[in-house]
């Protein structure tokens, strides 16, 4: 049997979909790029905002033509949407033959054959407070970085936020089970791994949390690089910040979402910290290791965000100097509590924020770029630059993209690059050429 999977939505979901891949590996599936090639169409999808739902939506629409032209392909909805929808979608969507929730996977094999025959849809989306999935082997296509989910679901309860009940509470996977999975990553040739979670840093198996954790990843003989991503600001402790800066191969690099900069607004989050605290935690970062970035989230025209409210959020942009943002315009989610606010700001406010917020943060992003010009860095070689063939594009340490003409480096070289300019969000160089002058042609 051939299947098509498609992901859509943050890390933790194309992690998963390797996990379901690997699933399927392991009964013989065989996975194909094409849809009108596949007995089996899956979909992980995401319900963060309405677009992504919509998204959703409309590849429903298109592979629901597959399945008219052939009716034995078996179309399955994974993932957010599918746990937040549930047996609605087979409401407007009656050619859906099964909808599991994130923490269902493991029935994948056992549906699929008992869909075949039997004409009952079937809809699974219950949560699990035990589920890591800890056992299973993700089938990972290759490449530079291997995502290693750590950590499930989230106790948080952010006012704005659809993820604590599609993926339900917090639980973390085996401290040894983690190594293991990040020893293999290296041994399959991954020069980096992420750790990922939902709230990555809270967390806790056993005695446990995630310093040690960290600390644990990094002794991974062989092991390069590592990221992890989300944190949660509240989370972040100084012994997290003393084991990165205690380690080379951890990252110099911070994902510090701020949601908004304006205490009230923070409040009526839920965030459970305040602008000052804030700012003062990306200050200590900055204190504890010098030169490590900072991206973040922000989400504008939450419910009751006043001009001054917004303000104070590009306040606090001003003086963080993030390297890069995600910006979102709030989008209401139907079952959180900011949903109930009757507040809400115009969709022609949020979007003439939004722009702001774009402008600022291009010009500080570009202004902490330009301050690296003139440095040599060492960057990872991860693959051709869309611009030209006869360059590469690869990281620095500190997440940021740097374009070089390719020489003789290769990918996933570690190399030096002297840095001479900066466009848009990313860098470009010049390979500085060592003794051995990367795989110098004999
Ligand atoms: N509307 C807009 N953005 C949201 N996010 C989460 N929920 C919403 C929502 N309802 C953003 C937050 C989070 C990121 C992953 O998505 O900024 O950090
Ligand atoms: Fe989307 Fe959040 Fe689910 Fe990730 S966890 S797929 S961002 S809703």
């Amino acid at each position: 049997m051939r299947y098509f999977l498609e992901t859509y939505g943050c890390q933790m979901n194309v992690a998963d979909s390797e996990l379901v891949a690997g699933l399927l590996a392991g009964c013989g599936y065989q996975r194909t790029s094409d849809p009108l090639n596949a007995q089996l169409i899956l979909l992980n999808t995401c319900a963060i905002r309405d677009k992504a739902e919509a998204t959703a939506q409309s590849r429903l629409g298109r592979f629901a033509q597959i399945k008219r032209k052939d009716p034995a392909v078996l179309i399955g909805v994974l993932g957010c949407m599918a746990q937040n929808l549930g047996d609605h979608l087979l409401e407007s969507k009656p050619y859906i033959d099964f909808v599991l929730g994130p923490d269902r996977y493991r029935r994948l094999p056992e549906i699929i054959a008992r869909r075949q025959h039997d004409p009952q849809h079937i809809v699974d989306t219950r949560l699990s407070r035990f589920e890591v999935y800890d056992d299973l082997f993700p089938s990972r296509a290759g490449g530079i970085n291997a995502w290693i989910s750590i950590m499930r679901g989230c106790d948080k309860f952010c006012t704005f936020c659809i993820v604590p009940f599609t993926r339900g509470r917090e639980r973390s996977r085996s401290l040894d089970g983690i190594v293991a999975e990040a020893t293999e990553a290296v041994r399959q040739g991954f020069p980096e791994v992420t750790l990922l979670g939902q709230n990555v840093n809270s967390y806790r198996h056993e005695e446990h949390r995630f310093p040690e954790l960290l600390q644990a990843v990094a002794a991974v003989p062989g092991l390069r690089r590592i990221r992890f991503t989300s944190p949660h600001p509240s989370d972040v402790d100084e012994r997290m910040l003393q084991v990165m800066a205690g380690h080379q191969n951890i990252c110099k690099s911070i994902h510090l979402p701020l949601q908004a900069g304006a205490d009230r607004v923070l409040r009526r989050m839920n965030r459970t910290y305040t602008r000052d605290q804030f700012v003062a935690l990306a200050q200590r970062i900055r204190e504890v290791m010098p030169g490590c970035s900072i991206s973040t989230d922000i989400i504008v025209g939450f419910p009751g965000e006043t001009p001054e409210d917004f303000e104070k959020t590009l306040e606090v942009m001003r003086v963080v100097q993030f390297d890069s943002a995600f910006t979102f315009k709030y989008s209401l989610r139907t079952g959180t509590k900011a949903a109930e606010y009757e507040d809400q700001v115009p969709e022609t406010e949020k979007q003439t924020r939004l722009e702001e917020l774009l402008v600022l943060q291009k010009s500080i992003g570009l202004a902490r770029n330009l301050a690296l010009v003139g440095r040599v860095v060492e960057v990872l070689v991860e693959k051709q630059s869309k611009k030209s063939a006869a360059q590469w594009a690869g990281r620095t340490d500190g997440n940021k993209w740097v374009v070089f003409d390719k020489g003789s480096a290769r990918i996933k070289d570690f190399i030096q690059v002297h840095l001479d300019g900066s466009f848009g969000v990313a860098l470009k160089g010049q390979l500085v050429n060592t003794p051995e002058d990367y795989h110098a042609v004999a």
